[in-house]
Order: structure tokens, then sequence, then C-alpha cells
């Protein structure tokens, strides 16, 4: 008797493609992510239904999903969720379960407490644990085997960031007919940094048996190219890695939609800065309601002069210490008064059960109290602390009512909160002032660019901010707002999913993108 893996083969070598080692499934474009854009959630009585509001990347590929038969695998949010694959709004959703055990050793261990400090240059000393390792490979691994299941047959799979960087590999041994590609939606770190990872040529590995590579900045696809060179010897050039064929994987013939030339094949790692869907942030921001809010948002907080405005994961990346201490500073030295000035500082909870992100919490409200209580008054806070989300047009009236907003981050992959406060300014006014270690500050030139870690820098241009006359104001925000309305995120996927796409088997079994 044969198996089903054996009759693919068979099928697919009678078909003059190569042999998968997996069934083909019905979807011809694929994204894997950690988290699926909706969410499991369990309210106060225990009823359970799935959630979420679309982010910029389900509203950039919804389209591309409708038009290609496209589904989405990732996790649901909660452990030990086992679903069978539903639709939600028009899009196919494959849930993977995770434990209990390896939320604990995959996500919050060796994603969030390994990777992610290591990624963003050592903020947080990151932890080394075998079994963490080897938890997120066994993730990985099925990641990689839900999306080998749900592939049809010279499908395109897009696999997104730092938690699943061992897919492409694992995913092209499965199916050599795929196009994969893999984006990182956080930095890459330079190589001595990232050679301290016990298990750095394995990232690697697995990262190269994608095609196409995409990274936030110019810089990091540098970094992973030299992490390339140094850890494999293989040539670069330009935005090409050449991967030799003969380093491939035992059994597997030949890889499928490949670029190859002589004895390696390319793979392309570059750039591909991420972005927003602009026009609906816009579109908010121009609503009746919305303007009203914003407007009431500020007699709520007292008419202050000067609103300022921080929305942050609160995360140790984000740098709202250092915000907060240049703002405690002009509080002290009397250059700014809580009368004149009110900071709103959105943290929206993260990772709550990660040791570095619990004391961090205990920090900066710690910090928030001190200010608060040395600076205010009876009638005005310097800050209005926010410790949870809120919902998008809410989001959006605080970027209307905000004169200035402050993302100090260390270091971030590229900060999105910077291009929304943009995208929301329709009426050009507002000062943006962006730390040059966040990637938007590689496009949003005209922000005011601060290095966080130079207080006084920052405390300076804060004033700079404040003062800022309102010609200039409108100059540089309409030199951003050119930017982000132009670069959304529809353009980023269309130009990742073209360059991808050219790596598919056009003609034969391979799919091409509508
Ligand atoms: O920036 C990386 C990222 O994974 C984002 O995709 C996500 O919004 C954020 O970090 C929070 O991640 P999570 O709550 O899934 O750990």
């Amino acid at each position: 008797m044969t198996t089903p893996e054996e009759s693919a083969a068979a099928a697919a070598a009678a078909a003059g493609s190569e042999p998968s080692l997996v069934v083909a499934g019905e979807y011809s474009f694929i994204v894997v992510s950690n988290r699926l854009p909706v969410d499991r959630v369990i309210d106060a009585e225990g009823n359970a239904s799935w959630a979420g509001s679309p982010g910029g990347l389900v509203t950039a590929l919804e389209p591309v999903m409708r038009k290609n038969e496209g589904a989405w695998i990732g996790w649901g949010g909660q452990p030990d969720l086992e679903f069978e694959p539903f639709d939600s709004d028009g899009i196919r959703v494959i849930p993977v379960p995770l434990s209990a055990d390896e939320i604990e050793n995959y996500y919050e261990g060796f994603s969030n407490d390994t990777l992610w400090p290591l990624y963003h240059d050592v903020i947080a000393p990151p932890s080394f644990h075998r079994e963490w390792w080897e938890s997120y490979v066994e993730v990985n691994q099925r990641f990689a085997r839900a999306a080998a299941e749900a592939a049809a047959e010279g499908a395109i799979v897009w696999v997104q960031d730092y938690q699943l960087q061992l897919v492409p590999k694992m995913l092209r041994e499965l199916r050599p007919d795929l196009t994969i590609g893999f984006f990182n939606h956080i930095p890459f770190p330079p190589y001595g940094i990232y050679s301290q990872l016990p298990w750095r040529a394995q990232i690697v590995e697995g990262l190269l048996g994608a095609d196409v590579i995409g990274f936030q900045r110019v810089a990091d696809a540098s970094n992973f190219q030299r992490a390339v060179r140094r850890l494999k010897g293989y040539v670069t050039k330009g935005t090409q890695v050449e991967v030799p064929l003969v380093d491939q994987t035992p059994g597997v013939r030949v890889f499928g939609p490949i670029k190859r030339q002589g004895n390696f094949r390319t793979v392309i790692a570059r750039a591909f800065p991420i972005s927003i869907d602009s026009a609906s942030f816009e579109e908010l921001a121009r609503s009746a309601s919305v303007q009203e809010r914003a407007q009431q948002i500020r007699e709520e907080l007292g008419n202050p002069k000067t609103v300022m405005l921080g929305v942050d994961r609160l995360d140790y990346t984000k740098g709202i210490g250092h915000r907060l201490k240049a703002y405690g500073e002009l509080l002290a030295e009397g250059k700014l008064s809580a009368e004149d000035v009110t900071l709103v500082q959105v943290a929206n909870p993260s990772r709550e059960r990660v040791q570095a992100y619990m004391e961090l919490r205990d920090e900066i409200e710690l910090t928030v109290g001190r200010i608060n209580g040395d600076y205010g008054t009876i009638a005005h806070s310097p800050i209005s602390y926010q410790h949870h989300g809120f919902p998008r047009d809410e989001m959006v009236a605080l970027y209307l009512a905000a004169d200035v907003m402050l993302v100090t981050a260390l270091r971030d992959g590229m900060n999105l909160v910077a291009k929304e406060y943009v995208a929301c300014r329709f009426d050009d006014d507002g000062v943006l002032v962006l730390s040059e270690f966040a990637g938007a500050s590689d496009e949003l030139k005209r922000a005011l660019l601060i290095n966080p870690h130079d207080i006084e820098g920052l405390k300076e241009v804060i004033l700079q901010a404040i003062g800022m006359p309102k010609r200039d104001r409108r100059a540089r925000m309409r030199s951003l707002r050119k930017r982000v309305l132009e670069h959304d995120v529809s353009r980023w996927s269309n130009e990742f999913l073209q360059v991808l796409g050219s790596y598919a088997h056009h003609g034969s079994a391979g799919h091409e993108l509508r």
C-alpha cells in the first residue's frame, strides 16, 4: 500500500515537479505568524469568543488573501486551543495550538527573553536556556508542518517575525515546491551582539530556507548578511546571498522555485520598511466625532497649553524611563509647569509574566507617581498615565489632541506609532520627536530626531518642540505626511510580494499572485 506522501510524490513526479514530503493542501497564499489576526478571548463569565481589531498587516493582506485562496496560520493567544480551521471576515484562519509549557518556553522564554533582548541591542540581558531552545525548535516545526499541510502545490508562503525564524528551512524541507518569504519585524543585531547566541548558526540556516528575507532597515539586512558570511562563509553580493546547493538537506534533490545559478541558489536579503494603513487613519481623524473627542480630551486634561503624548507597549526597548527623566527634570528646573503642560502616557500591558517586564512596570509606575507627587497641583497632574490599550478611534483622538508626540525608543524595528501620529495630522500640525534608534527615523527625517540616551539633548528638543512656530510645524508635518501617505502598508506588502513572486515557478504548478 502506498502512503499519501508517496502518492503525492508520484503525482508530482508525473507532473514534472519536485516531490513534496507532505500532501499538498488547498491554499495558494499563506501567511504564518506567531499570533493570529484574531485572539481567543474569555470574558468574566467564562464565555469564549474570537475577537480582534485588524492591524495594518491584516488590512494590507486581506485583498491578496481574498483573491488567492489565502489562509492565515497562527496561535490563538490562549493555551491548548485545539480548533478546526474557520473563516473570519473572509480570511481562512488555521489555529496552531500551544501548550502552557510551550507558552512559557517558546513564547515568553526563547522568543521574548532570549531573542527579543538580544535583537534589541541587549538593553536587557538575554537569558540562554537549552530547554527554551528545544521548545522553540519544536514549535517552529509545528508551524512549518501546518503550513506544509495547508499549502497548495507551488503556493506562496509568507512567514512573519522572530518567533518563527526556523520555519523557512523546515518548510522547504517538507515542501520544496513552495515559494517562501520571511519578514523580520524587529531589528537584526550587529554580529558582535548576535554572535552571543548559542544557536546563531541554526537561526541563520533557518532563515536562509526562504527565497526572500525582508528587514526593516538597510542596516538590519547588512547585519544579517555579515552573520551569514561569518557563520556560513557564503558569498553575498548586494542584496543577494549565494547559498550553495551542496549544503542543502540530504534527500531533497533539487530545491523548487529557486533562482539557480551554477551550484548555488540566490536568496534576497534586503530592507522593506513596513508601514501602516495611512488612509484609514486619516479618514478616522477627519471624522467629526473623533475631532470632537480630541477637543474633549484637552478639556478633560484641564486645557493645558501643551499636550504631549507617548504611546507604547510597556516594553524596556521603548525608552519610557528616559522620556520621564527628561520631563521630570524640566519640571524640576521650572522650565515647564504642570499648569502648562500635560504628558499623556499610554502604556499598553505586554508580556506580563516575563520578569524584565514586571520590573519595568514597577520602575515606570514609581517614577510616574514621584513626578505627579512632586510637581502636580490639586488641579493638574503632569502625567496622565494609562496602563491599558484604547480602541482605535480613541487613539486617533489622542493623536489629534497631542501637540507633541514623543517616540524615544532605545531600539525599535520600525515604530508604527510615529507613522500613525503623522497619518492622523491632516491639519498639518503637531510635532514628532523621534528616536534615531527607531527604524522610522530612516524615513521620517523631518521629525525632530533625538538620541534618547542624551537626556540634556532630549530636554532641549522637548522645549524646541513645545515652542516651535506654526510655520515650521506645518512645513515639517507636510513633508512627514507625504512620506507616510505615499508609503503605506499596501505598498510595503506589494513590493515584498512582487520580489517574492519573481521566485515562483510561473507557468507550471507555481502560483502567481493576483
Ligand atoms: O514588534 C514585534 C511584535 O511581535 C509585534 O508584531 C507585536 O505587535 C508586538 O511585538 C507584541 O507582541 P506579542 O504581544 O505577541 O508578544
